[in-house]
């Protein structure tokens, strides 16, 4: 570890990143290069993983460890996306890639919150402040888009619309605090296998799943009514997730989750994203503490979290 004084060069960066739920999830065809179009509503809220990036020997390069209660089942080899992130910046600007990075990890591993997604984000940005290489935030974004589709919200925070496979974000306006409780599921989803799993039902209901046979997604007018009035009532009345059904199918108990949180008051429940995390909207701070504590009770899920939205992107602390 570097003895630098913090706040001069070569000095550890700790990037703070947030979860996002999904308030719509409209998803179209397969397209022919494997990824669906969307109409992806993201909203960032305030768990958040720390991504630190330290000084490294020349020639090391990235080495990863993890933190915090699911660290073991974090991977810590190249396929981990922070480690990606390192290495696509260092090739951005032809130099080495070395930087110890450490993720203190808040957010679900695997839970349809963007998690990975958010290492992602923040190695980069913790990586581009250590290593001074000052990339334009455009290009930033661009390498986010490469490394995930949810990268780039995870960088940009707040609320936003994204198109295409959800890397073309549109900010969005949202006119005040929602509340949510979120139950966390035993294990996680792989979201590949959660889009396969959706392109089989629509198969097997006969509708095909191809970009010809899917509608366009198109964002909900309502629903983006509801995030600018700040208005829980409207905006649960508008949340939707394609994605839903395919996590149901692959994991059924999700259902009782779903109504365990639905009973103890949640204005609406859905499956957060690809899942298995289920995500409750209340009508307060109190109702969803009180949302939270029932779902734990509820044997239906590992454990439940309040955080709300929408929350600021990846930022230097
Ligand atoms: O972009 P990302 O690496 O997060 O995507 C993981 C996988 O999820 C893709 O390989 C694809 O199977 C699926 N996906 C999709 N359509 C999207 C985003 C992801 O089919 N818009």
């Amino acid at each position: 570890m570097s003895a630098a004084v913090p706040g001069t060069p070569g000095a550890p960066v700790t990037v703070r990143v947030p979860a996002k739920v999904n308030a719509q999830l409209t998803v179209g065809g397969l397209r022919p290069d494997g990824f669906h179009d969307l109409a992806n509503v993201f909203l960032a809220v305030d768990l958040y993983d720390e991504i630190t990036a330290a000084p490294a020997p020349e020639g090391e390069g990235p080495l990863l460890t993890c933190s915090g209660p699911d660290a073991g089942r974090v991977p810590l080899d190249h396929t981990n996306l922070a480690v990606r992130a390192a290495y696509a910046l260092a090739l951005r600007h032809g130099r080495s890639p070395d930087v110890r990075l450490h993720i203190a990890k808040d957010i679900p591993v695997a839970g349809g919150m963007a998690g990975g997604s958010a290492d992602a984000a923040g190695a980069l940005l913790a990586c581009d402040t250590l290593w001074g290489t000052r990339t334009p935030r455009e290009e930033l974004l661009a390498i986010c888009a490469g490394l995930g589709s949810d990268v780039p919200f995870s960088m940009t925070g707040g609320a936003a619309l994204g198109r295409g496979r959800g890397e073309v974000l549109t900010p969005l306006e949202v006119g005040g605090t929602f509340h949510w409780a979120f139950a966390v599921a035993e294990g996680g989803l792989s979201t590949p296998a959660v889009y396969r799993e959706c392109d089989r039902l629509r198969e097997r209901h006969g509708a095909g799943a191809g970009v010809a046979d899917v509608p366009a997604p198109e964002p909900s007018a309502a629903l983006l009514d509801a995030l600018r009035a700040g208005d829980a009532d409207a905006l649960a009345a508008a949340l939707t997730n394609d994605l839903q059904p395919a996590a149901l199918s692959l994991l059924p108990g999700l259902a009782d989750t779903l109504k365990a949180g639905t009973a103890a008051g949640a204005l609406a429940a859905l499956v957060s994203g690809s899942g298995p995390t289920c995500a409750f909207l209340a009508a307060d701070a109190a109702s969803a503490t009180a949302v939270a504590r029932e779902l734990r009770l509820s044997g239906t899920c590992r454990t439940a979290r309040t955080a709300t939205g929408p929350a600021p992107g990846a930022a230097v602390r």
